[in-house]
């Protein structure tokens, strides 16, 4: 992939990993051109941010649409306007249709709050201290029809501290987010990894594990 690689970040909420990437491009520490920030849900304060960025927005409710389907279609127009090699889910809260992935195959990112294949699903953090777990943590991952399943990229794991709450470690989580997800997409960016035959190369090389890196935070 071409370096300053097109990308759109997609987000229905707060969108702080969508501010770890303004900053990290901001700082020059990411060589992506971030050309769109889409939300499904107008008050999400992550296009205030994009706003705040100088970057264009684009918003499409799904609730104006009967099915998941006709919606994705509508996102796919909006998004192809801006041409994206790269399509970063950070925090957007639908599920994609096949139509979706099959668009844009290979080149969609997501992150999960969880060491996958562990915890797939919603509610990570209450989980992983209900099992007690030591590890925790969060995966960038390719995303494919198998929902929280695409080829792993990179996992940031941090040790579950005795008695601390969900919200307490969620929070630790998404500092690791902050420092893990604008890392993989520069390395998808640069063309480092990248997605074919259903899986993850690196360097040229398949790629059955993510790289793992254990933060102190
Ligand atoms: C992140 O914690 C991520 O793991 C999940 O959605 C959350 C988005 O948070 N997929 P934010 O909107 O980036 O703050």
């Amino acid at each position: 992939m071409a370096s300053r690689c097109k990308t759109a970040i997609l987000i229905s909420g707060s969108g702080t990993n969508l501010q770890a990437f303004i900053d990290a491009v901001k700082k020059g520490d990411l060589d992506l051109e971030l050309t769109v920030v889409f939300s499904n849900n107008p008050d999400a304060y992550g296009l205030k941010r994009a706003e705040q960025a100088g970057i264009p927005t684009a918003c499409i409710q799904h609730s104006d649409y009967p099915d998941r389907e006709s919606f994705d279609h509508a996102v796919i127009a909006e998004l192809d306007r801006f041409e994206p090699d790269l399509l970063i889910l950070a925090g957007f809260m639908r599920i994609l249709s096949p139509t979706f992935v099959a668009h844009y195959a290979g080149k969609i990112l997501n992150i999960h709050p969880a060491l996958l294949p562990l915890y797939r699903g919603l509610n990570t953090h209450q989980r992983v201290l209900d099992a007690g777990d030591k590890w925790h943590g969060s995966t960038v991952h390719f995303v494919t029809e198998d929902l929280d399943g695409g080829p792993r990229i990179l996992q940031g794991r941090l040790a579950v501290i005795p008695g601390e709450s969900a919200d307490e470690l969620a929070a630790r989580v998404q500092t690791v987010e902050h420092r893990i997800y604008p890392e993989a997409a520069g390395w998808v960016g640069s063309g480092k990894v990248r997605f074919e035959n259903g899986q993850s190369w690196v360097d040229g090389k398949p790629a059955a594990e993510p790289v793992v890196q254990t933060h102190q935070v």
